[in-house]
């Protein structure tokens, strides 16, 4: 049966992605689209409906962006949030006048007439806004249906044509029964079945895959991390031996990572995989270097260079797989005086697919993070891998400040790995964003029995964060703190001072390089 899909047009609202990520908790597959995508092509694509974004622009400003007006008469419903209520007001004649006031914040919903959208939900519902324009009057053909105190046009509808606008945004969490709200409109109105499920994902997934793949061979770069080792589990599922997947040991990884990653995957799943075992290369290049960009940058070229080395020695390769997710590679629209549609391209590794003439392969591209997570519960990954906290590219190279060398590494290896077991025992380690240790090569006095010691310092850097663009430490028991730090001391040999890193982010960043 054909999957039925949604399309969300981007007025450029924050919380876009939130729209679509709530439709599919409807079990309804959603895309994002530009919202200047022509009514033709949704058309052509056969969408079960149209939702557009709410949105920063005013209407009333000359070069607004408007979606294309054809797509009201396509006979597809349509549902409007905030700006995209406002749009559509604007287009088919209704009036929109700057508001005095801003309306930002919770406002009650009183329904004032029965619609398709509140069925089944209480007559008032807390609702939450967020725009300066306000409606005041209605095209023709459109009702209001429910109110809030400032508005009598917080919800309207046209049941004829099939459309509909919110003035709220049911969309997020603050909004009482938003989901609810969609869901009505989703299946009431667009007459959605609600079939689109992480089972079905993987099954169409599968058969898109052989069918692109042939015959032919894949390549996957393994980082250990969730994305690629979703990516790897489906394409395995899919293509078997078709597929080998390389993961590059740099020598800046954590303790016991390797073998992880080999045992998961080569035992468990038994995948081809190669190991590249790289570390003295790796280091080699970064011996005497410390300045943080230049590690950066000497890590990304020895990388590709080692990458692109082991592709070619697999033999006849003609796809590479990448674990990009939707989030990379939704064209985003700024809007902000002209609109213009920006594509944020993944970064490749290095234009590797074009000097080596690689296609690439990106199955998880329409999915979610956590989506991903589900289809690789659904694909028998581990709770340890599906749950690992983020791991930067360069590794331990931006936890052992300045140069780089195996001695630190080593026992930078040492404390992490106790820090990780703590924080594990003490079932933290899935509750904070990351947890790491930080080697900071500065030598400090201290006393161990009679002696004089004059060793390293290692730094606690735990912190929480939703999305990493902003962080706190985290305020861990003071027990736990002290557990790790006498556990470092007494364990690790090198070490004879511990501190914990306080700050938020920003103005510091999580890492310290
Ligand atoms: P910062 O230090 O900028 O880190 O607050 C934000 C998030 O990004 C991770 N990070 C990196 N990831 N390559 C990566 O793949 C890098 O060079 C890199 N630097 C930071 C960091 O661990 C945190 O989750």
């Amino acid at each position: 049966m054909e999957t039925q899909k949604i399309a969300v047009l981007d007025f450029g609202s924050q919380y876009t992605q939130v729209i679509a990520r709530r439709v599919r908790e409807c079990q309804v597959y959603s895309q994002i689209l530009p919202y200047s995508t022509p009514a033709s092509q949704l058309r052509d694509e056969g969408v079960a409906g149209i939702i557009l974004s709410g949105g920063p622009a005013s209407v009333l400003r000359e070069g607004s962006p408007r979606p294309d007006p054809a797509l009201f008469e396509l006979g597809v419903p349509v549902l409007g949030i905030c700006y995209g209520l406002q749009v559509i007001a604007h287009l088919l004649g209704g009036e929109v006048e700057r508001s005095e006031r801003r309306e930002y914040g919770h406002g009650v919903l009183r329904r004032t007439a029965p619609s398709p959208l509140f069925e089944g939900l209480p007559e008032e519902v807390r609702v939450w806004n967020s725009h300066g324009d306000r409606l005041v009057r209605l095209p023709a053909g459109f009702r209001p249906v429910a109110a809030t105190e400032n508005s009598d046009f917080a919800v309207v509808e046209d049941a004829e044509r099939s459309l509909f606008g919110l003035q709220f945004h049911p969309e997020v969490a603050h909004t009482e029964f938003g989901t609810e709200i969609l869901r009505n409109f989703l299946h009431r109105v667009c007459g959605c079945r609600g079939d689109w499920s992480m089972a079905d994902f993987i099954e169409r997934s599968v058969e898109e895959i052989r069918a692109r793949v042939g015959e032919d061979h894949v390549v996957l770069g393994l980082s250990g991390g969730v994305d690629s080792s979703v990516a790897a589990a489906l394409l395995h599922r899919a293509i078997g031996d078709q597929l080998t997947c390389i993961f590059v040991d740099n020598g800046l990884l954590r303790l016991h990572e390797r073998e992880q990653v080999e045992l998961l995957f080569r035992e468990n799943f038994a995948m081809d995989l190669r190991v590249e075992d790289r570390a003295g290369e790796f280091l080699r290049r970064l011996e005497g270097v410390s300045d943080p960009e230049e590690k950066r940058k000497r890590i990304g070229n020895t990388f590709v260079e080692v990458f692109e080395d082991s592709i070619t020695r697999i033999g006849e390769v003609k796809f590479l797989a990448q674990g990009t997710l939707y989030p990379d590679v939704i064209e985003s629209v700024s809007i902000d005086g002209n609109p213009a549609a920006l594509i944020k391209s993944h970064h490749n590794v290095g234009g590797l697919p074009e000097r080596m003439r690689l296609e690439l392969l990106e199955p998880l591209r329409q999915l979610f993070k956590d989506e991903v997570r589900e289809l690789g519960h659904e694909l028998g990954l581990p709770r340890e891998v599906l749950w690992r906290q983020p791991f930067p590219g360069p590794g331990l190279a931006v936890r052992v400040l300045g140069e780089i060398r195996p001695d630190y590494l080593a026992t930078l290896r040492l404390a992490d790995a106790i820090l990780q077991e703590e924080m594990v025992a003490a079932d933290l380690y899935y509750k904070v964003w990351q947890s790491f240790c930080v080697f900071l090569p500065v030598r400090t006095v201290g006393v161990m029995g009679d002696e004089r010691t004059y060793d390293h310092v290692v730094a606690l850097r735990i912190v929480e964060s939703a999305d990493a663009m902003t962080a706190d430490w985290a305020r861990l028991p003071h027990d736990l703190v002290r557990r790790v730090s006498n556990r470092i001391i007494n364990e690790v040999e090198g070490v004879n001072r511990v501190v914990l890193d306080v700050s938020s982010k920003p103005p510091s960043t999580i890492e310290w390089e």
